[in-house]
């Protein structure tokens, strides 16, 4: 037990998977040494404070006061660790291939203090192959060999911020190593602070659990909102359809509409996947698919937006439009890959003046345009030609919302619907 304590746990980017993961450590009474590149990230960490929405700064600062945590920007004290975990980004290039160049960068650091005894894990979600194809030349280009020198696994995070219920520590992980010694290694130092382990037999089988983990939310969530169209099209409410569907006890599970995908992961993590298959000669239709009908949502809601106006007789070149949340899901602040975004710009292009108001992201800069998030005020409703909920943030008074606007869209279904006003996406016009 003393030795097992002694271990010091090196985590490689401090930011929604990383932070987390050193500070369960922390507290399952690991020494932990994060690495990050942002100066201000590490400066933060090292104050004691969080700029993690899912950690609070009293844990941070506990753990740095006991001594357990530490943040450096010095990739030379790699060496110092004993296991590595690896929470760097992994996002598309603008062509959506896999970047890969932030895995590189940490796997070179990593390879240049590898030592006879390391665990090295890679946690960014990323195509089945990287941790062999891509992390274990790097270090076996050491001269050491993995399996009897090093372990080398892959172990996917499936942090859901925001999540009052599931977090890091409850959270079943899924590990899988090069070798089955390697699996056995990153299972056991996982198993001194997180709740349960879920070993597989490889590296690629860890990887590939991850991708169909998120490829089966970004089809489903694609399935409603083309069903959505669908029922709209028909003058059918999708929210009613969705509620009765929900009722049949086994077989169905419930996915809800709307703007568009967002955040790092569901938008970006199947197109890993399919560029790894187009390497193998292999196309991934339900993926291509999914990501057609899901990125064209924006370009519905605007639609909508516009039919709202026009029953105004109104154009949207001109019109003042207030949107509600710009975050990409509800009480975070993450604005990654929001469709927000899109629907801003696409408003914007057409000329409409627009405004927001989102209680997490007090600023927006975007394609040249500077927004400030407005004050929720009952002028700033009931002036806006009209106004559109794209995140349902809870804490909003969604009633006074209907009450005060004057066209209003409701791309989450939260606006309360009393008489006279219609259950679909246009609430009153
Ligand atoms: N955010 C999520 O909800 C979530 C959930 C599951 C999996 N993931 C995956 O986890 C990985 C990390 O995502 P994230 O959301 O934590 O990203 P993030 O941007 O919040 O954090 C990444 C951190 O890594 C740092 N970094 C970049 N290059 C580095 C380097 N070479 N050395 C040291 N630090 C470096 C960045 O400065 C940043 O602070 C991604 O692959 C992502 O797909 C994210």
């Amino acid at each position: 037990m003393a030795e097992a304590q002694a271990t010091t746990f090196g985590v490689i980017g401090l930011g929604y998977v990383g932070l987390p993961l050193a500070v369960e450590a922390g507290k399952g009474g690991i020494r932990v040494l994060g690495f990050d590149v942002k100066e201000s990230v590490v400066a933060s960490i090292n104050e004691g404070l969080s700029h993690v929405l899912d950690v609070k700064g009293d844990e941070v600062e506990a753990l740095r006061e006991a001594g357990l945590l530490e943040a450096t920007t010095d990739m030379s004290r790699l060496a110092e660790c004993d296991v590595v975990s690896i929470c760097v980004p992994t996002p598309l290039s603008k062509t959506r291939d896999p970047d890969v160049s932030f895995i590189l960068a940490a796997s070179e650091a990593v390879a240049k203090g590898l030592r006879p005894g390391q665990l090295v894990i890679l946690e960014s979600t990323t195509y089945p192959g990287t941790t062999r194809e891509v992390l274990l030349p790097a270090l076996e280009a050491t001269g050491l060999k993995v399996g009897e020198d090093f372990h080398l696994c892959f172990s996917p995070e499936r942090v859901d911020p925001g999540n009052p219920t599931w977090h890091t520590k409850n959270t079943p992980k899924v590990v899988g190593g090069i070798t089955p010694a390697c699996s056995a290694a990153g299972a056991a130092f996982y198993e001194r602070f997180l709740d349960t382990l879920v070993p597989v037999s490889s590296a690629e089988a860890a990887e590939l659990t991850k991708i169909l983990e998120n490829t089966f939310r970004a089809v489903n969530i694609g399935l409603v909102n083309e069903t959505a169209i669908i029922a709209d099209r028909l003058g059918v409410d999708i929210w009613e359809v969705i509620d009765a569907a929900a009722t049949k006890p086994f077989g169905f599970m419930k996915f809800t509409p709307g703007p568009g995908l967002g955040g790092h992961c569901i938008p970006v993590d199947p197109h890993y996947l399919s560029w790894k298959m187009r390497t193998l000669n292999y196309k991934t239709r339900f993926i291509e698919l999914a990501s057609e009908i899901n990125s064209e949502m924006p370009v519905f809601v605007v639609d909508k937006i516009r039919d709202g106006l026009n029953q105004n007789r109104k154009a949207v070149n001109g019109a003042s439009v207030l949107v509600l949340g710009v975050a990409y899901k509800r009480d975070i602040e993450d604005m990654r890959e929001s469709p927000a975004l899109d629907v801003i710009r696409l408003l914007q292009a057409d000329g409409a003046d627009v405004s927001y108001h989102d209680p997490y992201v007090h600023t927006l800069d975007e394609d040249g345009h500077h927004l400030e998030s407005v004050e929720l005020t009952d002028a700033a409703l009931s002036e806006a030609d009209a106004v559109v909920i794209i995140t349902d943030h809870t804490g909003i008074d969604y009633a006074r919302v209907v009450a005060k606007s004057r066209v209003l869209i409701d791309a989450r279904h939260v606006a309360p619907r009393g008489e006279g006003l219609s259950p679909g996406w246009i609430v009153k016009a």
